[in-house]
């Protein structure tokens, strides 16, 4: 078995990974969301599984199967995940937040479908709950590392997130890279610690990815 040649170098650590888009409904037809696969989240959660860690997987709604041996909590909205999320966070030693949470929902939700009518039509959308912050806000021990979705200005906008989510490492998703980012089997990241270190990586698949940050992640951990 190829899993038991690995490197169980994450044995005995509890691992929280979110993963996948939130959806936010409109009415009982329509919902918001955005182009997340979950590849890089589960894809995580599967290198972190092999190297002997005790997965816990929360997710948006996906297509792919998650990692065998890892414990799944499936959402669809924002506010669950947050729910979820902070239920198990205490308890875990290390978090990954590779989710792409929705910043809005609808205010109002309907509970019948909404008819067309005028030429135009307008939704309120209040913001959620920054997930991510407020992980940072009350961690304790754990290492918590987000990621940063870009279009512009990549570096600056994860380094900004990075010291405002008390991150101790991001991500730095630039998504117009070709070959990168949502639905992709591969992507191009910088890995960015909170002691300044950046890292550019070249195009890989997600999977080889997900073990390259488990390891920048050990070496943090192994450092404190
Ligand atoms: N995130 C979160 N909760 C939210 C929004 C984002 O936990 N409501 C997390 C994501 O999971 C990701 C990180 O914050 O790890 C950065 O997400 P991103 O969308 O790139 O940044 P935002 O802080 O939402 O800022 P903006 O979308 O304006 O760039
Ligand atoms: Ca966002």
């Amino acid at each position: 078995d190829m899993l038991l040649c690995k490197n169980k170098d994450y044995a005995g650590k509890k691992v929280l990974v979110t993963a996948g888009p939130t959806v936010e409904d409109i009415d009982p037809v329509r919902f918001i969301s955005n182009h997340s696969s979950g590849k890089m989240g589960y894809s995580i959660a599967r290198a972190a599984r092999n190297r002997g860690a005790e997965v816990i997987l929360i997710t948006g709604p996906t297509d792919i199967m998650p990692p065998v041996g890892v414990k799944v909590i499936r959402v669809k909205t924002a506010q669950e995940m947050y729910d979820e999320v902070m239920k198990y966070f205490p308890n875990v030693d290390i978090a990954i937040k590779a989710a792409a949470v929705a910043d809005y929902r609808v205010e109002n939700v309907s509970n019948t479908k909404i008819k067309k009518s005028e030429d135009s039509f307008e939704i309120k959308l209040i913001k959620n709950k920054d997930i991510l912050l407020e992980m940072g806000k009350i961690k304790t021990n754990q290492i918590l590392v987000g990621f940063a979705a870009e279009t512009n200005d990549l570096i600056q906008n994860a380094k900004l997130k990075l010291a405002n989510k008390n991150l101790d490492m991001i991500i730095a998703n630039d998504i117009t890279q070709e070959n990168s980012g949502f639905n992709y089997d591969t992507n191009t990241v910088k890995i960015i610690k909170k002691d300044g270190q950046l890292v550019q990586l070249p195009n890989m698949l997600k999977q080889e990815l997900a073990d390259i940050i488990l390891n920048y992640i050990l070496e943090i951990k192994l450092k404190r």
